[in-house]
């Protein structure tokens, strides 16, 4: 089987390292790819967004099957654009078609499915320019930390938290007034949840579904879970509260009305669900639905999954999800990212990366790299997962803050705390 996967982060690495253990893989394509993508297939340069380009090389290169890495091009509609095509639309995208991923494109629409479908989540009512005044008196109704959200793509950085009333209303003016440009015009607000977050991962052929290993990321910057937000800077799983019982919760009540809104409501959905829960004294609620994995998640998802990923992707294609069992390595796996000097602000790219051929114990998923010349150079804010298995959250950490010294580049940052919670 020849493969298409669409992306360049860390979450395309992983995704390719594993079906490039599949004996079903013929040909791998990545899309456009990265330095460490190149290692286990073949990097073409096409934009993501790019989907006569994409189209084009799936016709050429015999591809029987397109796997998607990130949310734009789902949002955007790459599902029903292969659909549409008639020399296409027998090739497979995992991805959901560009109603279903309205779950992440439009956070307004998520509360209203997962409200309509009785799935738990915080309070919430979403307003416009044109309901300012209303909007004020619903936060009134709340207490502080106050949350707001803006409906649409905003690049991760589109939620505000604010502990104040006033600079609440402030932030949700400006963002009425552009401050997120078209995805402020709608703004959920919300009840604030106090809770321990986690991922769990679903992938489903809109009838039956399986459940990957859940996860847990850190967000912030700094340690402790300090300064501003990032895509992300290091992940753990298992995640040790995400026990049978709480586990057994989320399935019940947010996994299973889901995928069963999803058929009731005719959205076509065949991918993955990216859960951000949130455990409240042992019950989970919704944060947010993403349609993508996350990323670092899928650095310490994939290497536990023991399943020819392949086949796992056919039966999503063929509707048979419901005959695969999903079997997971009881090792807990780890993830430290390093990045960029700067990020989440500016930085700089094209520094060269060293010693990469120095680590034998850990696995090093590029997240933002490029080969150049025979080296390989930054090309991200996030730049190197270094993901490591252990019979501890403990022992993993050893290897992937040992390795995390041992590569290096100019600016080169990582947080030594990654688990410091669990
Ligand atoms: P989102 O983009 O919806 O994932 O929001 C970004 C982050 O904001 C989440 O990962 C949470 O840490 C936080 N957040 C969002 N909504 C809430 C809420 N209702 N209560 C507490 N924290 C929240
Ligand atoms: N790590 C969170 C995300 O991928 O959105």
């Amino acid at each position: 089987m020849n493969i298409l996967l669409i992306g360049s982060g860390g979450r395309e690495h992983a995704i390719a390292w594993k079906l490039a253990q599949s004996k079903k893989l013929n040909k791998l394509f990545i899309a456009p790819g990265n330095a460490g993508t190149s290692q286990v297939g073949t990097n073409v340069d096409i934009k993501v967004n790019d989907f006569d380009g994409l189209a084009q090389l799936v016709l050429k290169e015999k591809v029987d099957m397109v796997v998607v890495g990130p949310e734009e091009p789902l949002v955007k509609g790459i599902y029903d654009y292969f659909l549409g095509r008639k020399d296409l639309k027998d090739i497979p995208v995992i991805g959901p078609s560009r109603d279903g991923a309205q779950l992440e494109g439009s956070k307004d629409f998520a509360k209203q499915f997962m409200v309509r479908h009785g799935v738990p989540t915080a309070r919430y009512k979403s307003f416009t320019a044109a309901t300012l005044n209303d909007a004020y008196s619903f936060l009134e109704t709340l207490k502080a930390p106050y949350v707001l959200k803006a409906d649409g793509l905003a690049a991760g950085k589109g939620v505000l938290i604010l502990d104040d009333i006033n600079e609440a209303k402030k932030e949700l003016e400006l963002m009425f007034a552009g401050k997120f440009g078209q995805a402020g015009t709608t703004v959920v607000i919300e009840e604030f949840l106090k809770g321990i977050e986690l991922s769990v991962f679903v992938l489903t052929d809109g009838k039956s579904y399986v459940i990957l290993p859940e996860a847990k990321d850190y967000k912030r910057i700094g340690e402790g879970d300090s300064g501003l937000n990032t895509g992300g800077m290091g992940a753990v799983s298992p995640v040790p509260f995400a026990d049978e019982t709480f586990m057994k919760k989320v399935e019940d009540r947010i996994i299973k009305p889901t995928v069963e809104g999803l058929r009731k409501d005719n959205i076509v959905y065949r991918g993955f669900i990216f859960l951000g829960l949130i455990n409240v004294e042992g019950e989970p609620l919704t944060i947010e639905y993403n349609v993508r994995m996350g990323d670092p998640e899928t650095e310490v998802v994939m290497p536990r999954i023991k399943n020819d990923l392949v086949e796992v992707f056919e039966a999503a294609a063929k509707g048979e999800l419901a005959n695969v069992k999903i079997e997971t390595d009881s090792r807990t796996v780890t993830t430290v990212m390093l990045v960029s000097g700067g990020y989440p602000g500016d930085y700089v790219n094209g520094k060269e990366m060293l010693n990469l051929d120095k680590v034998s114990d850990s696995i090093l998923f590029h997240a933002g790299t490029k080969a150049d010349d025979g080296k390989v150079v930054t090309n991200g804010g996030r730049v190197l997962a270094v993901s490591s298995y252990g019979n501890s959250i403990k022992d993993a950490l050893v290897l992937s803050n040992k390795n995390a010294g041992v590569v290096d580049f100019e600016g080169k940052y990582y947080r030594k705390d990654i688990g410091f919670d669990l």
